[in-house]
């Protein structure tokens, strides 16, 4: 009965800040959905791996596929290679599960410290959808002669005209839903001519379905100018996965913590289950302490609950945030406070009511 949610909470912080998340969703569900959630905690994680030998059993895919929904926490400890951590679990997930939509908002909340000067709350609004199955992350690639001199490495990056296109459409469905209708294709066709030629072609035919939208395309050098001297001009963001990945770290800093960066990893089909996990890693400097940011980790899972078509639960939880953050009491030190992981979730507990 309910939702049935697969919880990875994985490594250093990420167990830390998911019960957080956990905490608030299910107390938004009950009160704005008189939803039932039910969680599958599952320990996949560098100590299931020192055990096993693996990352995941056997039949985990199997497993995970029986989830509506998955809870990520993050991957990784410095006693393993993020070879086998990142590249066993995470990434085969990403692509297992045909998560091509790569969501990461962006929202500068009141009472958050601002990096940039004289930036209003609410100023910037974005949305970042990053193409997450394909581009320049397409395992492809070989070395030669490695950790010599005549070292030679090839790495390959792969576009399709579907992955492109199924990734720009998802974007202009959002850009169509949201106020300003704008959207802005990250390119670099002027130097990556095959690839970002190919997207730019993509972009050329999917906007021509769009026309109530306002559509620019924009050099990713040039982005990420403008994600630092005028953030507030963007809505929604498309690029690929390694221009969305290395934009959204800025973007989650001109927001003022990477411990409010939340995502979702969407497989829109529905065919498999999408992945809901803060953009940090495990961030072994502050594991155990119980000093991390559990707002990224709260954040995704208002994501899901989206995901879930619990659209009051998912706004209550955004509302207990923001009232959260902007009374200032409770901050964890990322914020400039003292508050503790616990402290944090019980605050967003309380707002939820
Ligand atoms: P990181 O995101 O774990 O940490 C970067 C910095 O941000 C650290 O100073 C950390 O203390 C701080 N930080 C991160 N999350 C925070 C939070 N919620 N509250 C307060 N401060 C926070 O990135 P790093 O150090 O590059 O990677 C650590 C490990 O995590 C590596 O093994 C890496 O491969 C892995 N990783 C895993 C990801 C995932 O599972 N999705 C994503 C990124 C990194
Ligand atoms: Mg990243």
């Amino acid at each position: 009965a309910g939702h049935r949610i697969a919880v990875i909470g994985g490594d250093g912080i990420g167990p830390e800040v998911i019960d957080q998340a956990i905490r608030a969703a299910e107390a938004a569900a009950k009160k704005h959905d008189r939803a039932e959630l039910s969680w599958n905690k599952l320990p996949w994680s560098t100590a299931f791996y020192k055990q096993t030998g693996r990352m995941l059993p056997a039949d985990g895919w199997d497993t995970l596929a029986e989830h509506d929904a998955i809870l990520f926490g993050a991957v990784g400890d410095p006693s393993v290679p993020d070879k086998i951590t990142v590249h066993e679990l995470l990434l085969p997930m990403r692509r297992k599960f045909d998560q091509y939509v790569n969501l990461r908002p962006a929202y500068l909340f009141a009472g958050v410290p601002c990096p940039l000067v004289g930036k209003k709350p609410g100023a910037i609004d974005m949305l970042v959808y990053r193409e997450n199955t394909e581009g320049e992350y397409a395992p492809i690639g070989g070395q030669l002669y490695p950790q010599t001199a005549d070292e030679v490495a090839i790495q390959t990056s792969v576009f399709t005209r579907r992955g492109c296109e199924r990734i720009l459409r998802a974007a202009f469905d959002a850009a169509r839903k949201r106020p300003r209708k704008l959207l802005t294709s990250i390119t670099k066709s002027n130097a990556l001519v095959y690839g970002m030629g190919l997207w730019d072609h993509a972009f050329e035919a999917v906007r021509k379905d769009y026309p109530d939208v306002k559509s620019n395309s924009l050099l990713v050098d040039a982005c990420a100018m403008d994600f630092v001297r005028k953030p507030e001009a963007f809505d929604v963001v498309v690029a690929s996965n390694l221009f969305g990945d290395i934009l959204t770290d800025l973007s989650a800093a001109v927001t003022g913590s990477i411990g409010l960066a939340s995502s979702a990893n969407v497989n829109p089909t529905k065919k498999f289950p999408s992945m809901f996990e803060p953009v940090h890693g495990s961030a072994p400097d502050i594991a155990g302490k119980g000093i991390a940011n559990p707002l990224a980790a709260v954040l995704s899972a208002a994501l899901m609950l989206d995901h879930l078509t619990l659209a009051s639960s998912a706004d209550a939880v955004r509302a207990a945030v923001a009232t959260v953050l902007a009374a200032g009491a409770v901050k964890t030190p990322d914020l400039g406070g003292t508050a503790t992981t616990t402290q944090m979730g019980d605050a967003v507990v309380a707002a939820i009511g």
